[in-house]
Formats: C-alpha cells, sequence, structure tokens
C-alpha cells in the first residue's frame, strides 16, 4: 500500500475538518510534560498504535471488515502523534517514547499494562473503545490545564477524530455481539 493509499484510507476515519497548524517557539516544560502522556504514556497515541496493530493482524483472517478499520484508524493515531511529537518539540522538550505521571517519567514498553492483547473480536473491540474513551478523558483533563490556546485548539481538533473512532468501533462491535 503506497502513501497515498495510507492518506485516503485514513481520511475514512477521521473529521473532514483540517488540523490547526501551530508554530511554538517557546519553551513551555509544564504543557510538554503534560503532552509526553498523550504521546507515549500509559494511554497513548503510540500506546494505540501499538494496540491497533496487534489487533488488526490477529482479526485479519476472520473479521477483514474490523482490520480494514483498525488499520485506517491505526494511520489517523500515527498522525496524531507526529503533530503531538512536533509539538512538545517546540515546546522544548525531546519527543522520547516515554510518559511522566506524579513525577515519575516512564519509558513506553509492550507489556499488557499498556496493550490489550486480546484475540477474541468482542474483547479487541471493547479493549480498543474503552482506550479511545480513556485518551478523550485524558485530552479533556490536559486542556483544563494547559492555559496556551494554541496547544488547546490541536488537543481539541484530536479529540474529534477520537469521537469519531468509539463510533466507527461501536458499530462493529454491535455487528459481532447482535
Ligand atoms: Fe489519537
Ligand atoms: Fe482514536
Amino acid at each position: 500500500m503506497d502513501c497515498q493509499e495510507n492518506c485516503r484510507l485514513a481520511d475514512k476515519y477521521r473529521v473532514n475538518l483540517s488540523y490547526p497548524e501551530i508554530n511554538i517557539q517557546e519553551p513551555n516544560e509544564k504543557a510538554a510534560k503534560l503532552l509526553l502522556n498523550d504521546y507515549a504514556g500509559h494511554v497513548s497515541e503510540f500506546g494505540a498504535i501499538a494496540q491497533y496493530i496487534f489487533h488488526m493482524i490477529t482479526l485479519e483472517k476472520e473479521y477483514p471488515d474490523v482490520s480494514d478499520a483498525l488499520r485506517g484508524i491505526a494511520i489517523v493515531e500515527m498522525d496524531h502523534l507526529d503533530r503531538l511529537g512536533d509539538l512538545i518539540k517546540e515546546l522544548g522538550t525531546l519527543p522520547e517514547f516515554k510518559g511522566c505521571e506524579h513525577g515519575k517519567v516512564t519509558y513506553w514498553n509492550a507489556t499488557p499494562k499498556n496493550v490489550n492483547y486480546s484475540t477474541s473480536v468482542k474483547k479487541a473491540l471493547l479493549a480498543d473503545i474503552s482506550a479511545e474513551i480513556k485518551a478523550i478523558e485524558q485530552y479533556e483533563e490536559h486542556i483544563k490545564q494547559i492555559d496556551d490556546d494554541r496547544i488547546i485548539s490541536l488537543l481539541q481538533r484530536i479529540i474529534l477524530d477520537e469521537q469519531i473512532h468509539i463510533e466507527i468501533l461501536t458499530s462493529l462491535y454491535k455487528k459481532y455481539t447482535d
């Protein structure tokens, strides 16, 4: 699959609204630390990509429609990761794959704490929906704590995509539980 195909595929799995172009060139360690959690913390874009790819591969044969949707959603999450990483860098912090909670820095790892390894379609989709809900809650919490409207506008735009992901995953879940 070439790059253009990936972009076309991803457009089915995100809101048809451009992302705010923000160009911040001033250090803001407090915001960068919060954003690291969204980028590669316990609940994060990096973790979402890993989980979607695992579910995409393991469900591919039996549930090709679910697998295709997870591929498209994972591409959107990679775009979110890219945008958060750029922003963290602009805020003066290296975008390493780690989170920072309660003052403790933890590098992201692929243990079951961070990735749901379920191979049942129902359990996998439930875990994916739950992760999207937690991601939105975390973005909303960070919006309250960040006092830069440019950063807030990006997080609000990302939330719109996560809401679409919940809708898509929920309809697939219903398809295989009804
Ligand atoms: Fe995302
Ligand atoms: Fe998402």
